[in-house]
């Protein structure tokens, strides 16, 4: 899978993923991380990408042209005129991003993400590419470089391959829309805190009943938004069941 992500920044980008899972899946060759610095499509001999923004205001734009260069070089580098790619944009102004949405984007073949700075990019342009307005939260950051490496963590662990054996036996937070339930490893006793006898019995029925329920307790009193949404989908499950006795 082809992550190309258009960025003033491309060492903050290379540097952020070429650690840990990431890293080892771009060395492997499973991802393909390919950068593409804004900056070297300016259309003046400074470099520079920004300019004042009309009608006024505070801060300065990126301009429409080096950012519609550097997405055309990336779809001729690599014979994507065809089937075009999706282009997500990162803006606190998008679709919140998802666990759903990374499952969705882990079916593609080529994403191209497009990371904005100063006070955002020249709308035309935007109106030419995106696809997907995609933010990571209500917040505002001071460029999309770091959501942007998020939605390739997010997206890459799903690629088959990309996790190992002992990494894909985690158990997935929002595996089934719930949190994940609490976990232990050794000692079983730390500064007198007991590892949950449950987990020590070898009972594997109790053991699996014992983490939903926390998984249920967790969701609950930490993200009721979530708890709701599960317990509905349990109701409905239940009603069509019932349906079709
Ligand atoms: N750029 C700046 N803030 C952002 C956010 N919250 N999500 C996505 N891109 C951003």
């Amino acid at each position: 899978m082809n992550f190309h992500i258009m960025t003033l920044f491309p060492d903050m980008v290379d540097n952020g993923l070429s650690e840990s899972i990431t890293g080892r899946a771009i060395k492997n060759n499973i991802i393909k991380v390919n950068t593409v610095n804004i900056r070297d499509f300016a259309q003046n001999k400074y470099g520079h990408v920004d300019d004042y923004t009309y009608g006024g205001g505070a801060g300065m734009l990126m301009q429409a042209e080096p950012v519609y260069l550097a997405y055309r070089s990336i779809i001729e580098s690599n014979s994507l005129s065809e089937r075009k790619p999706r282009v997500l944009y990162m803006t606190p102004q998008g679709i919140p991003f998802s666990q759903n949405m990374a499952v969705e984007l882990s079916k593609e073949e080529d994403i191209v993400i497009l990371c904005g700075h100063y006070e955002g990019i020249d709308e035309r342009v935007l109106e030419m590419i995106v696809t997907d307005n995609v933010s990571i939260g209500d917040f505002v950051l001071t460029g999309g470089e770091l959501p942007a490496m998020m939605i390739v963590d997010a997206v890459s662990r799903l690629v088959p391959g990309v996790l190992g054996k002992e990494d894909s036996a985690v158990y997935e937070s929002f595996y089934d829309g719930l949190l994940e339930y609490p976990q232990y490893t050794r000692p079983e006793v730390f500064m007198g805190r007991e590892v949950p006898g449950v987990l020590l019995s070898g009972h594997h029925k109790n053991i699996e009943k014992w983490r939903y329920e926390q998984s249920l307790q967790r969701t609950k009193e930490r993200r009721p938004d979530l708890y709701e949404i599960y317990i509905n989908k349990l109701k409905k499950e239940d009603e069509t069941k019932k349906q079709n006795l």
